[in-house]
């Protein structure tokens, strides 16, 4: 079963607009449509956050650049964007936001951890009790997606804007035995760690990268990333993070 997996890649309406001097539009499509040659099998995409950068005219850009997939595209929000107005212009295949998805063995869950206003991230209570009962339903292995992330990522001004009330989530995660691994956007960086039987994964932008380790803001050098899993019947996950060196001009990714 393989996933690919795109975060953050900040839309506007308009396609020549930059954020932090990245053309969001060009690199998220030479970024998707790499991924789509490299991965052609996938089984669905995951969109961690950050879709559009304020400007609620980036969905459309997102439904032109993803409507022609004809797997899914699994969505949740992050503090950029609007999550009603998110899941007012995604609505319609291939895009569902948040809830949750069987794949075979595996059962994807998306968690909604924006707190409006705030750039750092909470899980409500009603989410947190979504996440409990969906763990509880899942019989097989369970992926768990959020957009800020639960752990800290030794990084001062990154983990000021984490996840508040990331002790209530691990509550939830510790009390079943079925969750393989967990998933965030956000942080703009790649990581790979293990809390306990829990795989971690952040996966960095399709845009701009933060720089890993740093006290303040700092933005990387690093090209745009996307990352592929292959989750296995017996729920071990294999997963690498894959840099997209050059931005060859795509017109669009199809797939
Ligand atoms: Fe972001």
């Amino acid at each position: 079963m393989h996933i690919l997996q795109i975060t953050d890649p900040h839309l506007h309406g308009r396609a020549d607009r930059q954020v932090r001097g990245v053309s969001t539009d060009t690199s998220l499509r030479s970024v998707l449509g790499t991924a789509l040659a490299q991965f052609p099998d996938y089984e669905a995409l995951l969109v961690t956050g950050d879709l559009v950068q304020d400007d609620s005219g980036g969905y459309a850009r997102l439904r032109g650049i993803c409507s022609s997939l004809r797997k899914p595209v699994l969505c949740i929000p992050g503090n950029h964007d609007d999550p009603a107005t998110m899941a007012r212009e995604l609505c319609a295949q291939p895009f569902q936001v948040c809830g949750a998805r069987g794949f075979g063995a595996w059962r994807v869950v998306m968690l909604d951890s924006c707190d409006p206003g705030k750039v750092g991230g909470r899980i409500d209570a009603a989410e947190l009790a979504r996440l409990d009962e969906e763990l509880e339903r899942c019989d097989g292995h369970a992926l768990v997606c959020l957009h800020h992330h639960p752990v800290a990522m030794n990084s001062r001004w990154l983990d000021g804007i984490g996840l508040a009330n990331a002790a209530e989530f691990w509550r939830i995660i510790d009390s079943h035995a079925n969750v393989r691994g967990v998933s965030w956007g956000h942080v703009h960086q790649a990581f790979d760690g293990r809390r306990g039987g829990v795989r971690l994964f952040a996966t960095p932008s399709t845009g701009a990268q933060f720089a890993p380790g740093s006290e303040h803001f700092a933005v990387d050098g690093r090209p745009p990333a996307f990352r592929h899993y292959e989750l296995l019947p017996d729920g071990h996950i294999l997963s690498r993070v894959h840099w997209v060196a050059a931005l060859p001009s795509v017109s669009a990714a199809t797939g």
